[in-house]
């Protein structure tokens, strides 16, 4: 029997801040093995570490503001060419702008590829100020929760790693998710045009519970890296 060639499956996440990118695509990433890549992690961590991108990129995060295409394009091209993406990625929060969806896809025809699905995360802005004001993560892991909608099983106790540390990301204030509701309307939000005429867009309401979006991802994910 001939063998039979097998690609990376690329699935990109879109959706203002709040539509549960992070938290979908965490759960995909343990149930189908594709390796999440948050642009927003990337910057954070690049943040963190003090390097020169971080360092550029710190107060326009801090505003809401998009951090530029050239910054962004070299952190993820970066974390591409590591050897872990080679069953596939979830794009989460990546292309943002006209310009990072150009670089896409001219990075992904270099090595054959293409973005085999782009799903719209549909929601209501009020909504996601609300998810996003009340969201903290384990310090330790990284596992999300929020104050509301998905608290630790066991009070201060995180349910992944039992870890007793949390903490608030800097730009998670009501008044710093309004600025990026605007930015991801202004810039983020016509890409929906743009992968619905290439034939690979979905959109999934993001208003109902997280286990109910899940299965609608499943499905999605499902049918692309059969
Ligand atoms: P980034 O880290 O990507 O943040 P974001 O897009 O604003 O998205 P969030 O992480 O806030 O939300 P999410 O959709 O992942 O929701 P989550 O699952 O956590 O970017 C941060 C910044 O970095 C940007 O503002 C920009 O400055 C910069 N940046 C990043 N990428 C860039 C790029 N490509 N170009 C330029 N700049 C870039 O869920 C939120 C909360 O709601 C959680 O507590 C969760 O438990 C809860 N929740 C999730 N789903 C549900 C549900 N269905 N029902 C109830 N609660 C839910």
């Amino acid at each position: 029997m001939d063998a039979v060639e097998t690609r990376p499956a690329v699935l990109i996440l879109l959706g203002p801040p709040g539509a549960g990118k992070g938290t979908q695509a965490r759960m995909l990433e343990e149930e189908f093995g594709l390796v999440q890549l948050s642009t927003g992690d990337l910057l954070r961590a690049a943040v963190a570490m003090g390097t020169p991108a971080g360092l550029a990129a710190k107060a326009v995060m801090e505003a809401g503001g998009l951090v530029s295409d050239e910054i962004v394009l070299a952190i993820l091209k970066d974390r591409m060419a590591e050897p872990d993406v080679t069953k596939g990625v979830i794009l989460d929060g990546f292309p943002r702008t006209a310009g990072q969806a150009a670089a896409l896809d001219g990075l992904l025809a270099e090595s054959g590829q293409r973005v085999d699905a782009a799903v719209s995360l549909e929601v209501d802005d009020e909504a996601m100020i609300a998810r996003v004001a009340g969201r903290y993560t384990c310090a330790d892991c990284g596992e999300g929760y929020h104050d509301d909608f998905k608290q630790p099983v066991h009070a201060g106790v995180c349910d992944k790693c039992g870890g007793t540390a949390f903490k608030r990301r800097a730009d998670d204030t009501a008044e710093t998710a309004r600025a990026r509701l605007e930015a991801y309307h202004a810039q983020t939000a016509p890409l929906i045009d743009h992968y619905d005429h290439l034939g690979v867009l979905a959109r999934v309401d993001a208003m109902g519970s997280i286990a109910d979006v899940r299965a609608a991802l499943g499905g999605i994910v499902a049918a692309i890296t059969v």
